[in-house]
């Protein structure tokens, strides 16, 4: 080694170590050591790494979107399809070539991939320190002073009792107008092809009270629109001494509680949702007229495949009384194409269904088989990919056909937009949501400000988005 080198390397350790002493500092005083969290999956999940993101901020840590600055590094992870684990394995590659240049970086992963994987991934990847399934995060704190002790460590315990109720949530990302208030946790459905209920746990629902709070506090803050989330709110459940609370009872608390705000919740399980809930949104304004409402199939054999609990009529019907209740409601869908055993004739049925349901829009999704799961133990994944692929392309025309139809029809109608801020595509445009989730995008006035509750004309579309004017500035 030459001279140069050598007192290079000489420089770099002592910089090495004199990092290790801002660290040690760092360690020790609140709210320097950073974090940052990048989350996937379900709206759920983004919820909870705010749930995360408060427990960490409690214990003196900051939030950082800058990976760069981040001592502590969270992926809170998605299970739910095949191609989503690839793309938490891509972002580890990426995380593990960081830590490789600062070893004194932590990685974490959270969420339904650390649940379902447990130790794994620790054994697949020895950059991982920490991982914690989503009902151990208040064991956060606890598990990251054990790897500063130079220890990996895992807690994916499943609980029947935790909903995080009494934690307040420190909103990431906000645009300060939006939030999601989680209701309940866990799925006790068993649908065939999910891995839900595995990765998340019983179905729990959370303390009236603290939702309250939680939706009254946003109000006070100045946000406008609250979403009530859980994998079925349809079947949220409080019981206490005095009373019993259903969630069509919850969503008319909260909308009398926020009376300011705009009242969203997701997502509805056609075999739970009541007339109940449809009569309580119709009967407050601050209720928005949207109800997601996957069908996952048209062809009632596959739903029973699916173990769904409904057939096609059934669902049929639970749509008509929607729209023979609240005629203006918008209603949205998921769909799996290429579920086990899928005919030609079952995938008429789901490009039928979508006509029928009249969605203004769908996730669409070509089913990949997830291992544990009870389509994976019973029955074979024998759609072949370009079939699966195929039927989805399909759907997706059908669909884009179906939202630009609904949307035509909004021409020269007026509606009353939450402005949430910029359009993405062209910064002299703001965008917002009508009260059927449609995307209005109007042209930026100075009178109009992020927030704002406007009337806009609607006067032309794409299938995607409502191009309006403002009626009232
Ligand atoms: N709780 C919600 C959905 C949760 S998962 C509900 O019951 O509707 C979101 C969506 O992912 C599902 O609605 C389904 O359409 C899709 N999905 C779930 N598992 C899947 C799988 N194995 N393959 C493809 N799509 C899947
Ligand atoms: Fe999965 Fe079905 Fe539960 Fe939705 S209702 S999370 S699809 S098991
Ligand atoms: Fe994914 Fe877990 Fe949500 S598997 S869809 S993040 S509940």
């Amino acid at each position: 080694m030459d001279l140069v080198s050598e007192a290079r390397g000489a420089t770099k350790v002592i910089l090495e170590e004199r990092q290790g002493e801002v660290f040690a500092e760092t360690a020790s005083v609140p709210g320097l050591r950073k974090f940052y969290i990048e989350s996937y999956g379900c709206q759920m999940n983004f919820s909870d790494s705010e749930i995360v993101a408060s427990i960490l901020a409690n214990e003196g840590y900051t939030p950082t979107t800058d990976l760069q600055e981040a001592e502590l590094v969270f992926l809170n992870t998605c299970s739910i399809r095949e191609k989503a684990e690839e793309t938490i394995r891509h972002r580890l590659v990426h995380f593990g070539a960081m830590k490789r240049k600062n070893p004194k970086m932590t990685i974490g992963i959270l969420g339904c991939m650390a649940e379902r994987l447990k130790k794994v991934l620790m054994e697949e990847n020895q950059l991982v320190d920490l991982v914690v399934g989503p009902d151990a995060y208040r064991d956060l704190p606890k598990l990251i002073t054990r790897t500063d002790d130079g220890e990996r460590a895992i807690n994916v315990l499943l609980s029947r009792e935790e909903t995080y109720g009494d934690i307040s949530p420190v909103r990431l990302e906000s645009n300060g107008i939006s939030a999601f208030i989680s209701i309940m946790r866990g799925c006790d459905n068993m649908c065939s092809f999910c891995v839900v209920p595995f990765t998340r746990g019983r179905e729990r629902s959370r303390d009236v009270h603290s939702i309250l709070a939680e939706a009254v506090d946003l109000q006070t803050r100045g946000f406008k629109e609250i979403t009530l989330l859980g994998q079925n709110v349809d079947s949220y459940k409080w019981q206490e001494a005095d009373q019993n609370v259903n969630f069509a009872q919850l969503l008319e608390q909260v909308a009398i509680a926020a009376p300011h705000m705009r009242i969203r919740f997701s997502t509805s399980h056609p075999k739970d949702i009541t007339d109940d809930v449809l009569y309580t949104m119709a009967r407050h304004d601050n209720i928005c007229k949207y109800i997601h409402l996957p069908i996952q199939s048209g062809s009632s054999r596959i739903l029973d495949l699916m173990n769904r609990t409904y057939d096609r009529e059934w669902y049929m019907e639970k749509v008509r009384r929607i729209y023979e209740i609240m005629p203006e409601c918008a209603i949205s869908s998921d769909i799996i194409t290429g579920f086990c055993s899928e005919t030609e004739e079952d995938h008429a049925d789901s490009l039928s269904i979508i006509e029928f349901g009249q969605y203004t829009m769908s996730y669409m999704f070509a089913y990949s088989e997830r291992p544990g799961t009870q389509a994976a133990r019973k029955y074979a994944d024998d759609v072949p990919l370009e079939v699966k692929n195929r039927r989805l392309s399909e759907i997706i025309v059908k669909q884009r056909d179906i939202s630009h139809e609904l949307n035509k029809k909004d021409i020269g109608t007026i509606c009353e937009i939450l402005v949430e801020g910029e359009s993405k595509k062209r910064r002299d445009q703001l965008k917002g949501r009508n009260s059927q989730n449609k995307m209005v995008v109007i042209d930026k006035t100075a009178s109009v400000q992020p927030g704002d509750l406007v009337q806009v004309l609607i006067t032309d579309c794409t299938s995607a988005t409502l191009i309006g004017e403002i009626v009232n500035a």
